[in-house]
């Protein structure tokens, strides 16, 4: 099994093929309480048919933080954010990827690591902030804005991040902002993580209105209601959310860094303003804490299922395919970024 621990990621290190007895101990140790039994029971025989695939396949699969929990204790074999999975997908050693997450990341995967074959399960699984630039849209601004360096959020189409000089992700932002030799840089296309980041640097960062369904319907009023019902509470946001959410929050990071966040605090109760599914993955490893999560869910991730990847691997399918000379240059951006940080 090519399980990986991540540091700041909780990895599911599981044997190859488990009895149906283990699978479904280890389901409990992670869900009970949280998934109910008779759905865990519904999850035992696909997560043993998918080991079984996996090793036939050779394939490894990469789990975002936001997929579900059978997915995500179940059989994803490294876990994360969008930073740690396009690293693991970079390095992987497996004939296939399969990628529990939505298609900019298994795109990322497929030009981080191109000899290897990227699989998504649902083709559908998109993401409304990749959906709101076109690579038009960029090459548009770069003649508004002759040599001013392009940073694209890696939440972007494979055409997109080739317009670009660098890609970014929720954690790396500002380093990657600070690193770029340039006083002025179009920084696409989340506004909020823009403005967000526009709040932490001197320099002049131009936005586009790009916003995430999921992060931008947050309140800030939401916020300040939970600090008043429950004193002491911690509130940890993500950077996609409105500067007004953000300036209410006590801690602003990445899906893996709002996780790090949590083991680190001493508060009895947390708020995780992100998509709601994060907190089932990870309330069984802070049993002493209280999770209060804004429920909001992504459509995009929630369209990756057990079933759907039981198919993806007894069929093959679906691979992704990215255009050479597009998958050239945006992996030059996406290599730019990694070697920042
Ligand atoms: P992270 O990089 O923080 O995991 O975020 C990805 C994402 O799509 C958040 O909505
Ligand atoms: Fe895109 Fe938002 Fe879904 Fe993340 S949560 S994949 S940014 S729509």
């Amino acid at each position: 099994m090519n399980s990986t621990h991540l540091a700041s990621t909780p990895t599911t290190t599981i044997p190859e093929i488990e009895e149906f007895d283990q699978i479904r101990e280890r389901l409990l140790s992670h869900l009970d309480g949280i998934v109910p039994r008779f759905e865990i029971e519904l999850h035992v025989p696909k997560i043993r048919r998918i080991q079984e695939l996996k090793v036939a396949q050779n394939a490894i699969i990469l789990g975002h933080n936001y997929q579900v929990p059978e997915i995500f204790h179940g059989i994803a074999d490294i876990t994360g954010d969008s930073l740690a999975l396009a690293r693991e997908a970079a390095r992987a050693e497996t004939e296939r990827i399969v990628f529990c997450g939505v298609h900019f990341m298994a795109e990322t995967a497929k030009i981080l690591n191109p000899e290897k074959r990227v699989l998504l399960s649902n083709l559908e699984a998109g993401c409304s902030l990749a959906e709101s630039i076109t690579a038009e849209d960029v090459r548009q601004l770069k003649a508004q804005y002759p040599g001013v360096p392009v940073v694209n959020y890696v939440n972007t189409s494979a055409a997109v991040k080739a317009e670009s000089d660098y890609c970014c992700t929720s954690s790396n932002a500002l380093q990657v902002v600070e690193a770029i030799d340039s006083d002025r840089i179009l920084f696409l296309p989340d506004e909020y993580l823009t403005r967000n980041t526009q709040a932490l640097t001197k320099k002049e960062l131009i936005p586009w209105p790009g916003r995430c369904m999921v992060h931008e319907v947050f309140q800030a009023s939401t916020l300040e209601a939970h600090r008043q019902q429950f004193p002491g509470i911690e509130i940890l946001a993500h950077p996609e959310c409105s500067p007004e959410v953000v300036a209410e929050a006590d801690f602003t990071g990445s899906t893996s860094a709002m996780i790090d966040r949590v083991a680190d605090s001493s508060a009895d109760r947390v708020m995780l303003v992100t998509e709601c599914g994060m907190s089932d993955n990870i309330r069984n490893r802070f049993p002493e804490k209280e999770f209060t999560t804004p429920c909001t869910v992504c459509p995009h991730m929630k369209r990756i299922d057990l079933d759907n990847i039981i198919e993806a691997l007894e069929k093959d399918q679906y691979p992704i395919e990215v255009n050479p000379e597009i998958a050239q240059r945006a992996r030059l951006a996406l290599e730019r970024m990694l070697e920042i940080g």
